[in-house]
């Protein structure tokens, strides 16, 4: 929200009066005097306007946690455990998942309670890669990676899917890097060659790289590295 519009929302002034205390370096964003009516400020920022806190702020979290099997990637399910459930946080419930894996995939999973943060790392337009170590039943045959590059069309959406690139590293198994996430698309591009997905894991999310220390079901905060690359 704009600076002007939150001080007259929540503080004791009408928007004229708000931009004139902002104007003449009443208004405060995280400590520091803030002179442009527009500046566009988060519920995360403190605000003060005359020495007095208009808006708290609130602590934005950042994690990232290794999904293991047998777990749903939801904040709430009535029959399955979920990632929540892992989490030993205060608050934790203000939290959300950046992207969902499947109840068996495991690997990198983002949550966070800072919702325009977590648009830009899931938005289908930022085209962000998402790269996943596949295990399937069948060997992967080279002609694989023509067809994940030239893009496959899936029915039920009636759209064909962005090019995929496909690196080859065992007879089953190999690398995939998405730059989309379609409901269940890895198990379904392989499944068009008839090949079942036995084993799925995420290894990064555009910037973001699953630390190798984290075992299944562990979890960290991001670095401030982290968070200012998305
Ligand atoms: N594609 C799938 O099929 N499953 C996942 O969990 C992620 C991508």
């Amino acid at each position: 929200m704009r600076l002007d519009r939150l001080l007259a929302l929540r503080g004791p002034f009408n928007r004229q009066q708000a931009r004139l205390a902002i104007a003449t370096g009443r208004a405060r964003v995280a400590g520091a005097v803030v002179r442009e009516a527009e500046h566009e400020v988060s519920e995360f920022d403190t605000v003060e306007a005359d020495g007095a806190v208009i808006q708290p702020g609130r602590p934005a979290r950042y994690y990232m946690l290794h999904k293991p099997t047998g777990c749903a990637s939801a904040t709430h399910d009535p029959q399955h455990r979920t990632v929540l459930d892992l989490l030993a946080l205060p608050n934790k419930q203000e939290l959300h998942l950046a992207g969902r894996l499947d109840y068996n995939t495991t690997g990198l999973l983002i949550l966070t309670n800072d919702g325009q943060w977590s648009r830009r790392l899931t938005q289908p337009g930022s085209k962000l890669p998402k790269r996943y170590r596949v295990y399937t039943e069948a060997p992967i045959l080279p002609e694989y990676a023509e067809v994940f590059a030239r893009g496959l069309y899936f029915a039920f959406e009636n759209l064909t899917t962005q090019p995929a690139q496909l690196t080859l590293l065992g007879s089953h198994v190999a690398e995939l890097c998405l730059v989309e996430g379609r409901y269940h698309q890895v198990k379904r591009m392989f499944g068009h060659f008839q090949n079942r997905v036995v084993g799925l894991h995420r290894l990064s999310m555009g910037p973001l790289q699953l630390d190798s220390r984290l075992a299944p079901g562990q979890y960290r905060a991001l670095s401030t590295e982290e968070i200012a690359l998305v």
